[in-house]
C-alpha cells in the first residue's frame, strides 16, 4: 500500500474502533508478521485487536471501501505462511476473541470463538465427558480460527479424521464486512452446496471466522500408548503397512495414532537429552483408545503385528506421566529439529499408506542425489509425512529447491498430495499446479472472486502469485 493509502487506512480504523484495538508501528506491529515456516515475515501497516463480532465487520467494511488487504491471524503457529501479511494491509489478530459460548453435551456440540487456545477446548469439552479429536502438535498455542483456516490434523486424524470433520457450522464475515451464518447445528442436514466445507481450509481467502459450532463425540473411556523400537525406517514403515492393511494373520486394525520417526529424528532427540531405548534406529507411537476391555485387545493387536513385522521390542507406556513424556517429545520434533541446521523447510506432503515403503526410499535417493540432509517423521497411519530439508549454506539453496520439486514430483506420480495439514499458503503456492489442472485453479479463482470481488482477503495465499490476487 502507498504511504498515502496506510495512513488513511490506518486513521479510518482509530476512529471506527478506537485508538486502543489499532496499532502502528514497527515496534507494536512486528509480533503480527511471521508464521512457524519459511516464509519471511512482513510487517502489516496496522493491526487490528478484534474483541467481538462487530470490530471484524467495521475492519472489513473500512478495508474493502479502501481496497486494502485484510490478513486474519490466530496465534501465528501456521506452517504456511498462511497468517503473513504478505501484501501489507491489515493484520486483523483475531485472539481477543476466545470465549466458550456454549457447550451442550446432550446435542455433543460446542460454539467457540475463533481466539480459543486448542487446548482449553479439548480440557473443557472432556471435563463433560466429550472429546474434540483434532490434535495438531501445537496444541497449547494454537487457536480455533487458525485450525479452521489451515484444516488443521494432528495425530489423532488417522481414526478420527480432520477439523473439516468437526465444523459443524460457522459464524462468519465476508470480504465486505457481511455477517452470515453457514452450515448447521443438527447432526445431519444437506441444505444447499457445503459452504461450511469450503470455507474450512480456504486459509482466510474467503471469509473472516468469528465463532464455530464444533461436533464432539464421547470421550473414550480409555487409552494407551506404545513404543515400536524398529533398526530403521525401511522396517517401521514395513508394519505401518501390516498394520493398517492387514496381513494373513488379520484385517487392518485402526489405532488412532500411528506416528512414525526416522533414524535422524531419533538421534536428534538423544542428543536433546531424551532417553532413548539403545535398540532403535527408529521409533512408531501407537496409541489405541476406546472402553478399557477393547484397549486391552487392541494394544495385544497391534504389538504382535509390529513384532511380526520386524520390531526388536514394543513398550507400553505405563502411566499417565509417561504417555506425557512420549507425547512431549514427538510435540518437540519440529523445534529440535530445528536446531540441526541453519535453515529448514518441513514439508507435509501425503502418500498412499501402501506406498510409504516405497517413499522413504525414494527420499533417500533425493538427498543423495542433490547432496542434501533430509529427515521424515509424521503421520504414518494415514500417510501424511513431514519430510524435512536441511542445510546451513544459503550456497546450497538452488540444491534444495531442486530436492523439493523432485520430492513434489515423486508424490504426485504416487498419486499423493501436497499438503496433509499445513496448507498451501504462500510456500507451496508455486507448485499448486503440480497437483491441479489450469481449470480447477481457475475454478477456485472464480470462487475466490465471488466471495471476496476486490481480492483484499489474505492476497499472495494459496495461488501462484501472478494477476489477480498478488500485490
Ligand atoms: C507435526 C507438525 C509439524 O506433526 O505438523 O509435528
Ligand atoms: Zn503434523
Amino acid at each position: 500500500m502507498s504511504a498515502v493509502d496506510a495512513d488513511r487506512l490506518r486513521s479510518s480504523l482509530a476512529r471506527a474502533l478506537g485508538d486502543s484495538k489499532v496499532l502502528v508501528g514497527e515496534d507494536l506491529v512486528h509480533g503480527y508478521a511471521g508464521d512457524e515456516s519459511e516464509q519471511e515475515p512482513v510487517l502489516p501497516d496496522v493491526v487490528v485487536l478484534a474483541s467481538d463480532r462487530d470490530d471484524v465487520v467495521a475492519t472489513l467494511r473500512i478495508a474493502s471501501e479502501l481496497g486494502a488487504p485484510v490478513t486474519p491471524r490466530g496465534a501465528g503457529t501456521g506452517k504456511s505462511g498462511g497468517c503473513v501479511p504478505v501484501c501489507g494491509g491489515v493484520a486483523l489478530a483475531m485472539v481477543g476473541m476466545a470465549q466458550i459460548k456454549e457447550i451442550d453435551p446432550k446435542e455433543q456440540l460446542a460454539v467457540v470463538e475463533p481466539g480459543l487456545v486448542l487446548a482449553e477446548l479439548h480440557a473443557a469439552v472432556e471435563a463433560e465427558g466429550l472429546f474434540y479429536p483434532p490434535d495438531p502438535n501445537s496444541l497449547k498455542m494454537c487457536v480455533l480460527g487458525g485450525n479452521i483456516a489451515e484444516n488443521a490434523g494432528g495425530p489423532r486424524a488417522f481414526k478420527y479424521g480432520v477439523t473439516r470433520d468437526y465444523v459443524l457450522g460457522l459464524e462468519v464475515v465476508t470480504a465486505e464486512g457481511t455477517p452470515l451464518f453457514v452450515g448447521r447445528r443438527t447432526k445431519k442436514g444437506v441444505t444447499g452446496y457445503d459452504v461450511t466445507a469450503l470455507l474450512v481450509g480456504s486459509e482466510g481467502t474467503l471469509a473472516v471466522t468469528t465463532a464455530c459450532t464444533l461436533r464432539l463425540v464421547r470421550k473414550p473411556d480409555a487409552v494407551a500408548t506404545l513404543l515400536g523400537l524398529f533398526a530403521n525406517i525401511d522396517t517401521a514403515m514395513r508394519a505401518v503397512a501390516d498394520i493398517v492393511g492387514g496381513t494373513t494373520k488379520g484385517r487392518g486394525l485402526v489405532p488412532r495414532c500411528l506416528e512414525v520417526m526416522d533414524e535422524t529424528c531419533v538421534a536428534a532427540l538423544r542428543d536433546e537429552g531424551f532417553g532413548v531405548d539403545a535398540r532403535a534406529g527408529a521409533l512408531l507411537i501407537l496409541e489405541v483408545d476406546g472402553d478399557a476391555i477393547e484397549v486391552e485387545r487392541a494394544m495385544e493387536e497391534v504389538g504382535s503385528r509390529a513384532i511380526d513385522a520386524g520390531a526388536a521390542d514394543v513398550l507400553a507406556a505405563q502411566d499417565e506421566a509417561q504417555r506425557g513424556r512420549l507425547w512431549d517429545a514427538r510435540r518437540q520434533f519440529s523445534l529440535v529439529t530445528r536446531k540441526l541446521a541453519r535453515s529448514k523447510i518441513s514439508e507435509d506432503v501425503v502418500v498412499p499408506r501402501t506406498m510409504l515403503a516405497s517413499f522413504v526410499g525414494q527420499v533417500r535417493a533425493i538427498s543423495e542425489r542433490h547432496q542434501v540432509r533430509m529427515l521424515t517423521y509424521g503421520h504414518a497411519g494415514d500417510g501424511n509425512m513431514h519430510v524435512n530439508l536441511l542445510w546451513d549454506d544459503p550456497a546450497d539453496e538452488p540444491r534444495v529447491e531442486l530436492a523439493l520439486l523432485e520430492l513434489f514430483h515423486a508424490v504426485i506420480a504416487m498419486r499423493g498430495t501436497l499438503t496433509g495439514e499445513h496448507g498451501i499458503g504462500t510456500s507451496k503456492a508455486q507448485y499448486l499446479a503440480l497437483e491441479q489442472s489450469s481449470e480447477l485453479i481457475g475454478l477456485q479463482r472464480r470462487i475466490k472472486d465471488s466471495f471476496d470481488p476486490k481480492g483484499i482477503l489474505n492476497p499472495g495465499k494459496i495461488f501462484p502469485r501472478t494477476g489477480h490476487g498478488s500485490c
